[in-house]
C-alpha cells in the first residue's frame, strides 16, 4: 500500500534550502532534464528520513526511473561538475556541487549468496525501494515535478520513524547483506530508533547461522569501523553487539568486560577534550586496544587478518597494548623524570593519549595532562648547525647531543639560554671518552 503525505511547508522549504546548497539551479536543472528526457526522478533514502527526524535533509541522493546515468549526464551538462560513472551499478555521482550528489538508476537486486555483492538490473520506484535495508529509508519524495511534494510512504516509514523502529522490509534482509546488521545498530545511537523486535531476532539468528563468514574482510572492517565513530557512541553500540550476541563476528573469543567499556566510554570523553591535533582521530584505534587487550597475540592476529588491515595499521594494533603498558609502566615509576614521560608519549598517537588520560591510576593521569600542558611545547631553540659552526663534525653525536639537551630542559636542569653551553660540553665530554677509549 501506499500512501502520499504532503510536506508540511516548513519541510518543502527546508528541501528546497537543502538543494540550494548543493546548486542554486539545481532544483530546476532536475526538473527541465526530467522533463526532458521523460524520466521521473526522487530524493530516496537518508534525505527524506532525516527531515522527518530531525528536519535536517542530509545527503540528497536521487533516484531515477529511466536511464538515471543519462539524467545525471544531463544534469552535469547542465550545471557543470565533474561526472564519474558507475555504469555496472546504473549509478554516477557528479562531483563539484556542493559536497556532491549521488545519482541511481532505479533497480533491484538479487544475491548470488549471502554477503555477496548483488546482481543488479533497472527497475521500478517500488523494487528499488523493496531492496532496501529498513522501512524508514524507503521514504521517497518526487522532485522531477516540482512542488507541492509529497512524500511517498510505501512500507509504514513515517510510522516507524514515529514510533522509532527499525524494521526490515523481507525475513532475509540481513542473510543477504549482514552489514545490514551493523549498520541498524549504527542508526539506533544515531537517529534514536530501535530494531524492533523481529529485527533483533533475525539478527540474532543471521549472526548464528554464520552469514558474516561470508563477507570479505574489507566490508566488515569498513562497518565495524563506521560502527566505531563517532567514538562518543561507541560505548553503547558495543554494548548492543554483545546483547545481541555479535562480538563474535570479530574473534569467537572476544568478550566485553564492564570496566572495559567504561574505560572506552571515559577515553573518547577525554578524547573530545584534547586540543586539536593534526592527526585525524580514528575510533577504532581507542576500542580495539582495549577489547583485545585480553585476547593473547595469536587472538589479535586473527583479527587483524579477518578485518584485512593494512600492514601499518595491523602492526599497530598487535603492538597497540604492549605500547600502552609501557607507557603505563613508567608514567607508573617513582622516579620518574620528564624526559621519561615525553620519551614514551610523545610517539603517541591522540587516542592512546586519550586512553592514558581515562585510566584509573593518578599518576598516569596526572603525567598525561602534564605533558600535554606543558612538556610538550617544549622545543629547543638551538640547533644542529650551530653544533656544527663551532667545531663539530656532522653526524650521530650531534643527534645525541640535541637529544641530551632537550632532555635537560625537559626536566628543567638548564634554561632555554644554557643550550649552547650543555650541548657544547655534552659533545666535548663525549669525544674526550671517544679518545679515551
Ligand atoms: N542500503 C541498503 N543496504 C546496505 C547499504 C545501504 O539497503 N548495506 C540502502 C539504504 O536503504 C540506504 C541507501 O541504500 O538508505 C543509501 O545508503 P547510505 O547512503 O549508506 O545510507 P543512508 O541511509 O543515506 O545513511 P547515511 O545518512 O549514513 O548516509
Amino acid at each position: 500500500m501506499r500512501r502520499s503525505i504532503p510536506l508540511s511547508a516548513h519541510q518543502a522549504q527546508l528541501l528546497e534550502d537543502r538543494a540550494r546548497q548543493v546548486d542554486r539551479d539545481l532544483l530546476e536543472s532536475i526538473r527541465e532534464v526530467s522533463q526532458r528526457l521523460g524520466c521521473s526522478v526522487y530524493v530516496v533514502g537518508g534525505g527524506p528520513r532525516d527531515l522527518v527526524l530531525t528536519g535536517q535533509p542530509g545527503d540528497l541522493d536521487l533516484v531515477v526511473v529511466g536511464d538515471g546515468e543519462e539524467f545525471a549526464g544531463g544534469l552535469a551538462e547542465r550545471l557543470g561538475g565533474k561526472l564519474r560513472r558507475h555504469t555496472r551499478f546504473g549509478t554516477a555521482r557528479l562531483e563539484g556541487l556542493g559536497e556532491g550528489l549521488d545519482v541511481a538508476t532505479a533497480r533491484t537486486e538479487t544475491y548470488d549468496s549471502p554477503g555477496a555483492l548483488p546482481r543488479v538490473e533497472p527497475g521500478s520506484l517500488s523494487e528499488d525501494l523493496q531492496r532496501r535495508d529498513f522501512t524508514v529509508n524507503t521514504l521517497a519524495i518526487e522532485i522531477g515535478q516540482g512542488p507541492p511534494y509529497e512524500f511517498l510512504d510505501s512500507h509504514g516509514s513515517l510510522e516507524d520513524l514515529e514510533e522509532g523502529h527499525l524494521r526490515v522490509l523481507h525475513d532475509g534482509s540481513f542473510t543477504d547483506d549482514p552489514t545490514r546488521i551493523l549498520r541498524g545498530l549504527r542508526f539506533e545511537t544515531r537517529l534514536r530508533l530501535r530494531l524492533d523486535d523481529a529485527a533483533e531476532r533475525q539478527a540474532r539468528a543471521a549472526a548464528a547461522d554464520g552469514v558474516f563468514g561470508a563477507l570479505s574482510g574489507d566490508r566488515l572492517r569498513r562497518e565495524v569501523f563506521r560502527l566505531l565513530e563517532p567514538v562518543g557512541s561507541a560505548e553503547s553500540r558495543l554494548r548492543r553487539l554483545d546483547e545481541l550476541g555479535l562480538m563474535a563476528v570479530l574473534h569467537p573469543d572476544l568478550r566485553v568486560f564492564r570496566e572495559d567499556l567504561a574505560w572506552i566510554r571515559e577515553a573518547a570523553q577525554a578524547l573530545e577534550a584534547l586540543p586539536e591535533d593534526t592527526q585525524e582521530v580514528e575510533g577504532w584505534r581507542l576500542v580495539l586496544p582495549v577489547l583485545l587487550g585480553r585476547l593473547d597475540r595469536a587472538g589479535r592476529e586473527a583479527i587483524a587478518a579477518r578485518l584485512e588491515l593494512r600492514p601499518e595499521d595491523r602492526d599497530w594494533l598487535l603492538d597497540s597494548r604492549e605500547t600502552l603498558d609501557r607507557a603505563i609502566e613508567v608514567l607508573m615509576r617513582p622516579g620518574a623524570l620528564p624526559h621519561d614521560v615525553d620519551r614514551v608519549v610523545r610517539p603517541l598517537r591522540p587516542e592512546e593519549i586519550a586512553l592514558l588520560l581515562a585510566i584509573d591510576k593518578p599518576p598516569v593521569v596526572q603525567w598525561t595532562h602534564r605533558w600535554l600542558d606543558a612538556l610538550r611545547a617544549v622545543r629547543l631553540s638551538l640547533t644542529g648547525q650551530e653544533l656544527i659552526e663551532a667545531g663539530f663534525a656532522s653526524g650521530p653525536s650531534i643527534g645525541r647531543a640535541l637529544e641530551a639537551t632537550r632532555e635537560a630542559r625537559l626536566d628543567g636542569s638548564i634554561g632555554v639560554e644554557d643550550e649552547l653551553r650543555f650541548a657544547l660540553e655534552f659533545l666535548k665530554s663525549g669525544s674526550l671518552e671517544g679518545a679515551k677509549a
